[in-house]
């Protein structure tokens, strides 16, 4: 075993509450979405029976619409902001109120097909397929209600990539006025200069409250919110996820449940070709309040690889990827681009998750070679760095936060590609 694995090994461990992973300890001390999901693919390396309990984990805090929360507050710890108090969704074990990229259809095949126990495997995707199932069905009927075929994030939140350029301009339309006095936590555990803004926190605390003044009626929100952007990363791992959960569904006989995925993902894929954007020679973002394409070529429309877009689409990603010229890749926004900064979370650093799936979709596009170097970059900046949150994509430099949990998962997957 390289002491790289031991390593990582040690740090899932280390953040491994039982039931549930945490991010890292003190800036992130709950069970969060898309971490989990993630996180599982590394616990299957060493505990193929622990990966499962942290996907079940998540989906018992799953609401009766079929939405999956982005947090689930497990246990009080005043070290983070905003806690349960402000989201007040009245949930028995209290959750946030809004959601995030649904990687678990994706999890659910990657540990179903890779299982040395397929036995116990089946067991555990037969509960939870129909769960997976309901979150897509939400998703569609909530966030996509005029049935386009990509459903919209109603905070930057949802999409994972919390000050993104993405949003910038619809974020402008976010007005502050009102919100109640808050001390923020994230800023004593990291560096504000690597963190979003106050600017920034002001409008993710104005959306909160604004969603909580109508109750978390999750048929409500999206018509409600000033902020409605169809990104194409989320959209893309959704698409991936209903995918991969209609072959699952089919393999084990669930015939109803595989059709239904199977036409979510096929309308989403077509729907994404209204994204492409030549001159940037990637997928963009639509603000659904206006109509228009955001002129931000950030790393979302990269993601979009993670879908099956057609292979012309996957070798223009590759060669956009490479014009980004960084020393590491795949920086979250071009350093051509004025607004790249490339310390502050997500305008610019490197994001070992995002890596991935880029990778992977890549990879079953046929280009491999673009894959292989995103493979390289992200083990070389391990070596280089450590665990980290997140990079600097010149530098290397480690930023956020310390012995992350799904950098550590997404280590244990690349050595095992890489193999
Ligand atoms: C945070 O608090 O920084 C998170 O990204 C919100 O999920």
């Amino acid at each position: 075993m390289t002491s790289l694995t031991e390593n990582a090994i040690e740090i899932l461990r280390e953040n491994d509450r039982g039931s549930y992973t945490v991010p890292t300890k003190g800036l992130y001390p709950f069970q969060w979405n898309w971490d989990s999901c993630l996180t599982s693919l590394g616990q299957r390396h060493f505990d193929e029976a622990r990966a499962w309990t942290e996907i079940d984990t998540l989906f018992a805090h799953q609401w009766p619409c079929g939405m999956v929360p982005h947090i689930v507050f497990h246990k009080h710890d005043d070290g983070y902001f905003p806690g349960p108090d402000v989201w007040a969704t009245n949930r028995p074990v209290p959750t946030s109120g809004i959601t995030q990229p649904a990687v678990a259809g994706f999890a659910l095949r990657r540990l179903y097909d890779l299982a040395s126990d397929k036995a116990a495997a089946e067991t555990r995707v037969r509960v939870l397929l129909p769960k997976v199932a309901a979150w897509h069905r939400w998703f569609y009927a909530t966030r996509d209600p005029a049935g386009t075929g990509l459903v919209a994030i109603l905070h930057p939140w949802e999409a994972g990539r919390d000050n993104s350029i993405d949003w910038d301009t619809p974020f402008d339309r976010v007005p502050t006025d009102g919100i109640s006095p808050y001390t923020r936590r994230d800023t004593q555990h990291a560096d504000p200069a690597h963190r979003p803004t106050k600017e920034q926190y002001d409008r993710y605390l104005w959306l909160v409250e604004h969603f909580r003044g109508l109750g978390w009626d999750t048929t409500k929100l999206h018509d409600a919110s000033p902020f409605q952007v169809v990104d194409p990363g989320f959209n893309a791992i959704l698409i991936r996820a209903s995918a991969d959960l209609a072959d699952l569904a089919e393999g084990l006989g669930e015939t109803a449940l595989a059709a239904e995925n199977r036409a979510f993902a096929a309308r989403g894929l077509a729907a994404m070709e209204g994204l492409w954007s030549d001159a940037h020679g990637q997928y963009l973002c639509r603000d659904r309040v206006t109509g228009a394409l955001i002129d931000s070529a950030s790393i979302g429309g990269l993601l979009a690889a993670f879908c099956a877009i057609p292979s012309a689409r996957a070798q223009a990603i590759a060669a956009t990827i490479d014009a980004h010229g960084t020393r590491f890749r795949v920086a979250s926004h071009p350093p051509s681009d004025p607004r790249f900064d490339a310390k502050r979370y997500w305008r610019g650093p490197v994001w070992l998750v995002v890596n991935y799936m880029i990778a992977d979709g890549l990879a079953r596009a046929g280009a491999q070679e673009a894959a292989d170097k995103i493979t390289a970059s992200s083990l070389d900046l391990i070596r280089t760095s450590g665990f980290a949150e997140y990079y600097d994509p010149m530098t290397g430099e480690p930023l956020g936060g310390g012995r992350f949990t799904w950098t550590a998962a997404m280590v244990l997957e690349f050595l095992s590609m890489e193999a």
